[in-house]
């Protein structure tokens, strides 16, 4: 086990055809993170945001254009895969359909141990091994002879199988195993090395949804028994906040932000990460602040709490991005606090309903609602929306990042 450091890693590919042929494409700018020992970190973002090529940076399986890559302190940015003791499950989890499942666990550790010297794990010279091995092989199981390296992977093999409820399955070909058997042979592979550190790329994108619930609890439980440092990449946010001890946010080759799940849902650095983060997606409305410190919107006005004015010190207008998330939205009255819209359409869940409604503008923006109960609303209906004040998110309108993170003197408009 070891953390895992990321400095200034920058990642450039050059452009095989089209008009750009000949150029660079900056695929990573700028990447600097610390995944600490035994950390399950989560890296989440939009298709093409460059999660899967950090991975691969990480493994060695690509070079950086710049930057330096450290398993624990040790600089590995120059080093060949097989030497930086990591293990790698992919979302096309590859098992050799020729071999069972408990060669396939057994596959990378033969792999390991086949570079040692024969006398460094067994008695008999390598041939005679080899032979004896040969020999006793149409024999009943308990007449075979198992060289000293065997039986140590046998034993590796009988525990993770045992770990990851395998046991039965040892005997099966890939072909004959479910997706979520395949995916925990996958993961058995990996685990068997006993790596440093593991690093997964959409391990279960190819399960259906139950499956995916229950290995992903299953994989998180034993990331904990384990303590093995993870680095876990996603593009599902449901998966990264109920897996990550911390998820990394990427939007177009840049962490926009590592931190808690509970921290990025309450205090999103940026647009990007709040409107990322949270289901149904977050709400946002152009908005001014006006002295003495109003949220302004065409529709709606309200004073900005308390705890926002220790951030917010002149008094010139500004321009800034509201968001709200539907769940900190309710139904109200009448009000010049509250903004009018009309419902477009309504999803019932049983226990919670979303309303997807939209403002009485000209160009009218969509405003979703999340609330619990049972009241019965009409589609066309027009209902007033109540925001739950405290709650509000306020970003800059021009840079996107929240107003919360430095003082902000209005001095823009
Ligand atoms: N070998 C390559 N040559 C050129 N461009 C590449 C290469 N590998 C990846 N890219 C580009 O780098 C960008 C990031 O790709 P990457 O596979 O890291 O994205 P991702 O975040 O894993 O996306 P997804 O969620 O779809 O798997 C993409 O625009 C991709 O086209
Ligand atoms: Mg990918």
């Amino acid at each position: 086990m070891a953390k895992v450091t990321l400095k200034d890693i920058n990642k450039s590919f050059p452009e095989r055809g089209g008009k750009l042929k000949g150029n660079e494409v900056k695929v990573l700018e700028d990447i600097g993170l610390e995944v600490k020992d035994g950390e399950f970190m989560v890296l989440v973002g939009p298709s093409g945001c460059g999660k899967s090529t950090l991975l691969r940076l990480i493994a060695g399986l690509e070079t950086t254009t710049s930057g330096d890559i450290l398993i624990g302190e040790e600089n590995v940015t120059y080093l060949p895969p097989k030497k930086r003791d990591i293990a790698m499950v992919f979302q096309n989890y590859a098992l050799y359909p020729h071999l069972n499942v408990y060669d396939n666990i057994a596959f990378g550790l033969r792999r390991m141990t086949a570079g040692l010297k024969a006398s460094k794990s067994s008695v008999l010279p390598a041939g005679l091994e080899k032979m004896l091995m040969k020999v006793t092989e149409t024999l009943p199981k308990d007449f075979h002879y198992n060289s000293a390296t065997e039986t140590h992977i046998n034993q590796k093999v009988q525990k993770v199988a045992e770990l990851l409820q395998l046991e039965l399955l040892l005997n099966r070909l890939p072909k004959d195993l479910s997706g979520g058997q395949k995916q925990r042979v996958a993961l058995g592979r990996a685990i068997a090395r006993n790596p440093q550190v593991f690093l997964m790329d959409e391990p279960m994108s190819n399960l259906d949804a139950t499956l995916r619930a229950e290995t992903r609890s299953q994989i998180v439980q034993l990331q904990r028994q384990l303590g093995i440092t993870t680095i876990y990449v996603t593009h599902d946010q449901v998966e990264a906040m109920t897996m990550g001890e911390r998820i990394a946010v990427m939007n177009k080759g840049k962490i926009q932000q590592a931190a808690s799940p509970l921290e990025l849902y309450h205090h999103p650095a940026n647009c990007f990460v709040a409107g990322f983060i949270g289901t149904p997606p977050m709400n946002f409305f152009p908005v001014q602040i006006d002295y003495p410190l109003q949220i302004v919107h065409r529709q709606f006005n309200f004073v900005i709490p308390d705890h926002w004015k220790h951030y917010l010190k002149e008094n010139k207008k500004k321009a800034a991005t509201l968001g709200i998330r539907p769940e900190h939205i309710s139904i109200g009255n009448y009000s010049r606090e509250n903004l009018q819209v009309k419902i477009n359409l309504i999803e019932n869940l049983g226990n919670e309903i979303y309303l997807f409604t939209e403002t009485l503008e000209e160009s009218p923006k969509q405003v979703i609602v999340r609330i619990q109960g049972e009241k019965i609303f009409k589609i066309g209906e027009k209902i007033w929306l109540s925001f739950n004040q405290e709650k509000i998110h306020l970003f800059d309108r021009e840079t996107e990042q929240s107003l919360l993170s430095k003082v902000t003197h209005f001095s823009s408009v």
